[in-house]
């Protein structure tokens, strides 16, 4: 049986996994279809998910349904997003075209496992979300983008307020029942707040006690659990506390873990659980923990409830980052031999970061508006404050050097940029209270998410957007002159949907002040 190649040849011989698959994987350049997924490895052995959403990739070998569905702000229209191949890698193209001049949100992660499980936008429960009713934001669908077997492909990017449920599910484990789960996230965007989780939850989306949620936790939180290091730690969420071990606070064996691609799993069946990690790039798993319940009440017994989440906790709690590409949940704990046979099977799907839309690192430019009204308008500082100012060859030098930035690594996220003042060093572009100003780094995270705006393809097809890191569902748009992070359609007048798509979309030029 074939697993998925990478884009370069390779044989790939599995040890422990030897009795599920054995693998020849052939090719140079792109990778074509697979016959085997990380569900037909867990249904070999004996414990088949019941839950399967990826947004790169099929799970199953014979999976040739849609990953997921977008939808974009100019029409509400929505797209289903397939597959290049049965059992192969996402087709990201159809949405690159459907989403062009526009906004997309992902607003519907399939379950491949035939049993209903979509996630879909997370109602209000303990916690309400910043969207309309109280639900939580959508992810943004360019926000992650990545190569996966040399395809492009996008993942679920996760800022506070962005989550995703499902109450009504089929065949996820309630009460004590076992499961297994895994998920591969981004190591390097996480935050400390509550939770950036995926697995099961209350199915009426509040804290119902200790107990009633097993999920696995990715972040640096440390009010419940934690391991060495400052983190980030994967952990287990099951309600009221995020476990690194059998106790509640400190275990020394759970490390700091960050891999760019990093596999987390999470199992629990009764008296027992365990938590795993590794690269999903490549190597093998290692175990974090692996016995006894908690040694806290109301952990044994489960009281498990079945529902799934996704970057949210159990109660609806929106305070976490993080980014999502695929996860399963199982029926029935999977054996560690059948966990390094799916590990084998992510490693050889060749995950790999993209190429960053947006000029490099280290250069100066000037950010030009491409609204008909303004083409001659360039983002630009005046003290503090930021706007956008008629820039010409026969402006003042002041002029000219408040309107040339220099990118940065993202102060946050090297994935992202941050922009300084040509003219004011160790200032930066940053928003506060969805307001944009120049201020000076003080060196808080605060800060250095306020500051970085991860680039995507202009919204209306020029130049590029900037979205903010920290609010995912905001761009950097002018209105009246003046420059915010705006969400389409939101409540402020600059979050006004005319010309949001000119209005948040900047062509990159020459620096005024080189
Ligand atoms: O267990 C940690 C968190 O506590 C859960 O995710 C949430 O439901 C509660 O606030």
């Amino acid at each position: 049986m074939a697993l998925f190649g990478r884009p370069r040849p390779a044989v790939l011989a599995l040890t422990a996994a030897a009795a599920l698959v054995a693998s020849l994987l052939t090719g140079g350049g792109t990778s074509q279809a697979a016959t085997t997924g990380p569900c037909d490895i867990y249904a070999s052995g004996g414990t088949p998910c019941v839950a399967a959403h990826s947004t790169t990739r099929a799970l199953y070998g014979a999976y040739n349904g849609s990953l997921y569905q977008v939808r974009r702000s100019s029409d509400n229209a929505t797209l289903n997003i397939g597959l290049l191949s049965a059992g192969g890698y996402v087709n990201s193209a159809p949405q690159d075209s459907f989403c062009a001049g526009t906004y997309c949100v992902i607003s519907v992660i399939y379950d491949q496992s035939g049993r209903g499980n979509h996630l879909t936008q997370a109602p209000p429960g303990g916690f309400s979300g910043p969207a309309a009713g109280g639900y939580d934001n959508l992810a943004p669908a360019t926000m992650a983008p990545i190569m996966v077997g040399g395809h492009k492909a996008y993942g679920v990017f996760v800022s506070p307020g962005t989550g995703y449920r499902n109450n009504a599910t089929n065949g996820i484990a309630k009460g004590d029942q076992p499961e297994g789960m895994y998920a591969i996230f981004d190591g390097t965007h996480y935050n400390a707040g509550c939770c950036f989780d995926y697995g099961n939850a209350e199915t009426n989306s509040r804290d119902n006690g200790n107990g009633t949620m097993e999920a696995i936790y990715f972040g640096n939180i440390k009010a419940w659990g934690y391991g060495t290091g400052n983190g980030p730690w994967i952990m287990a969420d099951l309600e009221n506390g995020l476990f690194s071990g059998v106790n509640a606070g400190y275990n020394a064996n759970d490390p700091s873990i960050s891999h760019r691609f990093l596999t987390a799993i999470v199992k629990g069946e009764p008296n027992h659980w365990s938590i795993r990690g590794g690269n999903a790039q490549s190597g093998s798993l290692s175990t974090f923990y692996n016995g006894v319940r908690p040694n806290v009440a109301g952990y044994n017994p489960m009281k498990k409830e079945g529902a799934i989440i996704l970057g949210i906790g159990g109660d609806n709690s929106v305070s976490a980052a993080g980014t999502f590409y695929e996860g399963v949940m199982t029926s029935g704990y999977p054996s560690d031999a059948t966990e390094n046979s799916v590990q084998a099977n992510i490693t050889a799907a060749g995950y790999a970061t993209a190429a960053r839309v947006g000029p490099a690192n280290g250069s100066v430019v000037s950010l030009r508006a491409t609204t008909a009204c303004c083409t001659t308008r360039y983002i630009s500082h005046s003290g503090a404050t930021t706007l956008t100012s008629v820039v010409t060859s026969s402006s003042s030098a002041t002029d000219k050097a408040n309107a040339t930035w220099i990118v940065r690594a993202g102060l946050a996220n090297s994935a992202c940029v941050s922009f300084e003042s040509r003219n004011t060093s160790g200032s930066y572009l940053r928003h506060q209270n969805y307001q944009l100003y120049l201020h000076a780094n003080d060196g808080s995270l605060l800060f250095a998410n306020d500051a970085t705006f991860c680039p995507t393809t202009g919204v209306n097809g020029q130049g590029i957007s900037l979205q903010s890191y920290n609010f995912s569902n905001r761009d950097l748009r002018h209105y009246n002159n003046s420059l915010y992070i705006a969400s389409y359609g939101g409540s402020n007048t600059f979050d006004a949907t005319a010309l949001w798509g000119d209005d948040s979309s900047w062509v990159v030029t020459s620096p005024w002040t080189p």
